[in-house]
């Protein structure tokens, strides 16, 4: 079987690289040798490697500043990334008679559900980032191609900035924090997210393939980003990691006191049973999932 990967050099596709060629013969491309928005490139590429399945891990993902970068040069901005080079690639998959699997954001979404949200809820997304995956998404449903789309949340890995990063740099910088604790969610891991895109590419080569469409996709539980630092923080202090912020310091504030350009769903949870149902193993509590992601910044920032 083989596997082309493109966006290979960020959080999600750094894993994807790692853990696929477990399973396939994969040509993995970042940004600099493919670029997704120069469609004949793509299509070039898809010609000569004639993948069984490409996965698109390549995205633009600036939440804050997509929101200015729309009226700039188009091929910098979301629309460009998310929604063109995506209705690109779907018509590529389908030409060549190759799976897609592509990744989405439960920022499709407002956030105004109190529950959380399935795959069947209406999106409505509230900035430019969210209504540039959802374009993306249409695009996929939109053309005759086998696809499975994975919407995850607040994906954070040993790669890449994100997150627990900045907390940790913050934490050694300053003696007090505050973090949003009014929006609800969960952190997904590139390694959670590569496993279940191998069990996905397993039924495909058993043809056993799952039904094609969309799989929210986060670990279990409900948590906030204050929850979230104060979980990294307890861990780091255990690691004896040196901080000025101790995690009675790390003080809770509202979305509305932390304007943004870009506005965020108060409600991120991505309900998981249609996942669950196809599966082979348990989706795992976010805090186990998220720790195993700590141990390994924790570990890099020792050896730096
Ligand atoms: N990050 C999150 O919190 C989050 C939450 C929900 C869903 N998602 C989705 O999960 C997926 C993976 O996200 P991630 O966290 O891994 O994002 P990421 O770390 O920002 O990685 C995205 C990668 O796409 C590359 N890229 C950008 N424009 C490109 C282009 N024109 N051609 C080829 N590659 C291009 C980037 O290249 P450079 O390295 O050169 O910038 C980067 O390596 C995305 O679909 C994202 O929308 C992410």
């Amino acid at each position: 079987m083989r596997i082309l990967l493109l966006g290979a050099n960020g959080q999600l596709g750094k894993e994807l690289e790692r853990q696929l060629s477990s399973v396939a013969n994969i040509a993995a491309f970042p940004r600099n040798s493919l670029d997704i928005t120069n469609h004949k490139s793509v299509r070039d590429a898809v010609r000569c490697f004639q993948p069984n399945i490409i996965v698109n891990a390549a995205a633009y993902t600036a939440v804050d500043k997509a929101e200015t970068d729309a009226s700039v040069a188009y091929e910098v901005n979301a629309e460009a990334v998310n929604a063109e080079a995506v209705s690109n690639l779907v018509q590529i998959a389908q030409k060549e008679g190759a799976w897609l699997i592509h990744y989405s954001t439960d920022y499709v979404f407002d956030g105004s559900k109190p529950t959380p949200y399935i795959e069947t809820d209406a999106p409505n997304p509230i900035n430019v980032y969210g209504a540039s995956k959802l374009a993306g998404e249409t695009a996929i449903a939109a053309a005759d191609c086998q696809h499975l789309i994975f919407r995850t949340s607040w994906v954070i890995g040993k790669d890449g900035n994100n997150f627990a990063k900045t907390i940790l740099r913050l934490a050694a910088e300053r003696n007090s924090l505050k973090v949003i604790s009014d929006q609800l969610g969960v952190p997904t891991s590139p390694s959670l997210i590569s496993k279940i895109t191998i069990d996905a590419i397993r039924a495909i080569k058993q043809d056993k393939a799952w039904p094609q469409g969309i799989y929210h996709l986060a670990p279990q539980g409900v948590s906030s980003w204050h929850e979230i630092a104060k979980t990294l923080i307890v861990y780091a202090e255990q690691q004896r990691v040196r901080l000025n912020t101790q995690v009675a310091d790390i003080q809770e504030i509202t979305t509305a006191e932390y304007p943004t350009a870009a506005k965020r769903p108060l409600n991120s949870q991505l309900d998981t049973h249609k996942l669950r149902a196809q599966l082979s193993f348990d989706l795992p509590n976010w805090k186990d999932d998220f720790l195993a992601v700590a141990s390994d910044i924790v570990k890099e920032l020792e050896s730096a």
